[in-house]
C-alpha cells in the first residue's frame, strides 16, 4: 500500500430533500477518493447527514412524526442519491448513531474539565433559524435580515466555548501552512476574521426549546448547540474497526460553512482538543440556477439531480458538474449547457471515439486489436503514446482542479479523434496493401481508449466499467500507473461493442428543442 488518505464533506441536514449542490459536494469527494485508491493508497471517505436541530425539528413537526422517523426516512433519499451517483464512501455518516453521540458527550466533558466551557447568563436576540444569537451588528437597513427568520429576544443561561484563548494560535497555523485553506483567497478570509477578538460561542441550548439534541454530559437540562455536535461526525467516524486515521488530509465544504462554523469553531474546537487539525479545508463555491443560489428554501431555484441521473445516466451529471464548476468559484446550471455537454464532450467525444475504435476493430480485424512491429511513427503516433496526459492529469488533481483534469483527458480524446480522421482508417481498409498501415492505426486507438478507460475512472465510475467490458479487461478499479502507454493489448480479443452515450434523440422521453 501506497499509504493512506483521509477525507471527508460536509454531513447535509435532512430536512428537506438533497439537491444539485448536495450532489455536486460528494461527487467531488468520491473523484477524490477513487483518484487516491487508483494510487494505491487505503481510503477513509466519510461523508452523511446531520440529522439534529432546530430545523430537523420543525419540519417533522409540520408532518407530525417523531424526529427519528422524520430522520430516517429523510437519510434513506440522501443515501440512495449517494448510491445512484455512485458515491463510495467508506461510512454514511449518521449523527444520530449512537456511537458519536457519544464522542459528543466525551468531547464537551473534556473541554468543560479543562475550563474552556463557561456557564452564564446571556441577554439578547436569537434567530430561531439559523439557532443562534444574533446582534444589533447584524441587522440591515436597521431591519433583521431575511435568512435570521423570527428573531426573538431572550434571557438564559447557557454554556459557552471559548474562542478568544485560541485566535493568535489559529493565526499563526494559517500563516505557517499557506496550503490549508484552499483557494487561498478563503484563507484570506479566514484571516481577516481573525483580526478581531473573537466572542464566546454558545453551545448549548435549553431542551424546553429544542428537544432534537444530544443531552450535554454534565447538564442533561440542555443539548448541544447542532454545530458542536455536527462538526464532532469527522473525529466520530475516523476510527472504523478501531484504526485511527487522524488527522483528515482533506476536508471538502461549501463557502457558506467556511466562517465561522469550519474556520474557526471546527479549528478552535481541535486546538483546545490537542488534536491535528486537518492537511486541507477545500471550500467549494454555489451551484446556481439561473443566476440565483440553488437553496432549499428558494423552490424556483431548486435543481433535483434524480432527474438528471435517470434521463442521463449517473457519469453524466458527475461529468457536468466536475467539467463545469472551477472549484472554488459559483458555476450556473442550465439544460442548455448540460445537453451541450452531454452531445460535445460525452455522446460525440468519449462515446464515439470509443464505439468508432471498438467497432472497427470488429469489423476489420475479426474483433482482435491487432500487432504490428518496426514501424516508422508519426508525429501523431507520438502524441498518442506520450504520458504527458497523466502527468497533466496528476497536476490538475493535485491543484484540486478536477475541471482541468477532465480537460486534459479531453485533449488526449480529441487527439485520438483526430487521428482518425488523420489516417482514416475505414479508407485504409479498403486497401489490401494499407493492411499492416491499418493495424498500426487501430493498434494505437484502441490503446488509447483502453488508457482512456483508467484515466475516467475517478470522475466516470460507470463509464469505465463499460469501456473495460467492451475491452474485455477487469473491470475492478484500475491503478492509474496503467493509464501510461503499455501496449498491452496486442492480439487481445474485445468484447461486444455497445454505444457508452447514446445521443439525446433516442433517449426515451427526450424533447428535441424546438
Ligand atoms: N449540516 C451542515 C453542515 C455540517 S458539516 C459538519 C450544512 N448542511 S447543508 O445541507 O445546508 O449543506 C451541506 C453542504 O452542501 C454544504 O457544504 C453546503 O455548502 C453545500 N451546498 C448547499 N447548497 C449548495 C449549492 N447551491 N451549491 C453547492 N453546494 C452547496 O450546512
Amino acid at each position: 500500500m501506497a499509504g493512506s488518505y483521509f477525507l471527508t464533506t460536509a454531513i447535509d441536514y435532512v430536512n428537506s430533500a438533497p439537491h444539485l449542490g448536495h450532489a455536486y459536494e460528494k461527487v467531488l469527494a468520491d473523484f477524490f477518493a477513487r483518484h487516491e485508491k487508483s494510487l494505491e493508497k487505503e481510503v477513509l471517505f466519510l461523508t452523511g447527514v446531520d440529522e439534529h436541530g432546530q430545523k430537523v425539528q420543525q419540519s417533522a413537526q409540520r408532518e407530525g412524526v417523531d424526529p427519528q422517523a422524520f430522520s430516517d426516512r429523510m437519510s434513506r433519499q440522501f443515501s440512495a442519491l449517494h448510491e445512484s451517483l455512485g458515491v463510495a464512501s467508506s461510512r454514511f455518516v449518521r449523527t444520530t448513531d449512537p456511537l458519536h453521540k457519544q464522542v459528543v458527550r466525551d468531547w464537551l466533558q473534556k473541554l468543560k474539565d479543562r475550563g474552556e466551557i463557561l456557564f452564564q447568563e446571556h441577554e439578547g436576540y436569537y434567530s430561531v433559524r439559523q439557532e443562534q444569537f444574533v446582534t444589533e451588528k447584524d441587522k440591515v437597513n436597521g431591519e433583521w435580515p431575511e435568512i435570521f427568520g423570527e428573531v426573538v429576544h431572550t434571557k438564559e443561561p447557557n454554556y459557552y466555548f471559548r474562542l478568544e484563548p485560541y485566535r493568535q494560535r489559529l493565526r499563526d497555523h494559517l500563516e505557517a501552512h499557506p496550503d490549508f485553506i484552499v483557494p487561498a483567497f478563503r484563507r484570506k478570509e479566514v484571516l481577516a476574521a481573525l483580526e478581531q477578538p473573537l466572542a464566546d460561542l454558545c453551545i448549548s441550548r435549553p431542551k424546553a426549546r429544542l428537544a432534537w439534541g444530544i443531552p450535554l454530559p454534565f447538564d442533561e437540562a440542555y443539548v448541544t448547540y447542532v454545530w458542536f455536535d455536527a462538526l464532532v461526525n469527522y473525529y466520530s467516524f475516523a476510527a472504523p474497526d478501531g484504526v485511527q486515521w487522524w488527522p483528515p488530509d482533506l476536508q471538502i465544504i461549501g463557502k457558506d460553512i467556511l466562517i465561522p462554523a469550519h474556520g474557526i469553531y471546527w479549528t478552535i474546537m481541535l486546538l483546545a482538543l490537542g488534536l491535528e487539525l486537518p492537511r486541507h479545508l477545500l471550500v467549494h463555491g454555489f451551484w446556481t440556477n439561473s443566476g440565483a443560489k440553488i437553496s432549499k428554501s428558494d423552490a424556483k431555484s431548486l435543481v433535483d439531480p434524480v432527474p438528471y441521473i435517470e434521463k442521463y445516466g449517473p457519469d453524466a451529471l458527475r461529468y457536468f458538474v466536475l467539467r463545469e464548476m472551477v472549484l472554488g468559484q459559483d458555476a450556473d446550471f442550465s439544460d442548455e449547457r448540460f445537453e451541450i455537454r452531454y452531445t460535445a464532450d460525452l455522446a460525440k467525444g468519449l462515446g464515439n471515439l470509443t464505439n468508432r475504435t471498438l467497432s472497427m476493430i470488429s469489423r476489420y480485424r475479426e474483433g482482435r486489436v491487432p500487432v504490428y512491429d518496426g514501424f516508422h511513427l508519426t508525429e501523431a503516433e507520438n502524441d498518442l503514446r506520450s504520458d504527458a496526459v497523466v502527468e497533466e492529469y496528476l497536476q490538475a488533481v493535485s491543484e484540486f482542479a478536477p475541471h482541468l483534469a477532465l480537460q486534459a483527458i479531453w485533449k488526449f480524446a480529441q487527439r485520438a479523434d483526430k487521428y482518425v480522421e488523420e489516417t482514416a482508417p475505414f479508407r485504409l481498409a479498403k486497401d489490401p496493401a494499407q493492411a499492416k498501415r491499418l493495424d498500426v492505426v487501430l493498434a494505437h486507438l484502441a490503446e488509447s481508449v483502453r488508457r482512456l478507460s483508467v484515466l475516467v475512472q475517478a470522475a466516470l465510475p460507470f463509464t469505465a466499467i463499460k469501456m473495460r467490458a467492451q475491452l474485455d479487461l477487469p473491470v475492478t478499479p484500475a491503478r492509474l500507473a496503467e493509464a501510461r502507454f503499455g501496449n498491452s493489448l496486442r492480439n487481445h480479443a474485445i468484447g461486444p461493442v455497445v454505444p457508452l452515450f447514446p445521443p439525446l434523440e433516442e433517449k426515451p422521453g427526450h424533447k428535441p428543442k424546438a
